[in-house]
């Protein structure tokens, strides 16, 4: 069973997620799509909407040779991907800009777990710049992201800053 973790924070959800998870579909049979719960943070969605919300956008996308699940985790990615038997973490790499960072944490993770091996899975370059903080504050400065996130998404935002 090739099993892999898709770690993030997915607040929110954007085209550039899900274009990772279609890349990694044809290579594993399971597809954890874990969302940090992250205390420090000051989320814009809390971890149960953005499950809801990723739940929604995903499990369509499941095809009959990979299932697709959507989880929430405390702590170190790499004792959750132990504890889920995952053999891969999946990353998305959008620039040369993310490829320091991303390293870090994967030499981290593969000396916290060796088993496990991060594969990182190159984002469509028209999601180059298209990250979850600047969906964010174009959004909330009255800007356009029609088309960066799923139209969905869009909506939550929308019914968010309204209240
Ligand atoms: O979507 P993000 O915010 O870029 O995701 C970052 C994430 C959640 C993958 C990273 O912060 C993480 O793995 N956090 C969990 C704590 C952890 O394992 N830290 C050590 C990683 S080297």
């Amino acid at each position: 069973m090739r099993r892999a973790v898709f770690p993030g924070s997915f607040d929110p959800p954007t085209n550039g997620h899900l274009d990772i998870i279609r890349r990694s579909l044809p290579l594993f049979d399971e597809i954890i799509i874990a969302i940090l719960n992250n205390p420090d943070k000051n989320p814009m969605f809390t971890v149960d909407e953005r499950r809801e919300m990723i739940q929604e956008i995903v499990l369509p996308m499941s095809t009959k040779s990979c299932a697709i699940q959507v989880d929430s985790f405390s702590g170190l990615t790499a004792d959750f991907a132990r504890e889920r038997q995952a053999t891969a973490i999946v990353r998305g790499i959008r620039a040369v800009s993310d490829y320091e960072y991303e390293l870090r944490m994967a030499l981290m993770n593969r000396r916290l777990e060796p088993s496990i091996e991060t594969v990182f899975l190159m984002a469509g370059e028209e999601y180059s710049y298209v990250s979850s903080t600047l969906m964010k504050q174009v959004f909330m400065l009255g800007g356009r992201v029609e088309g960066l996130v799923p139209a969905m998404v869009e909506d939550r935002m929308r019914e968010k800053t309204r209240k």
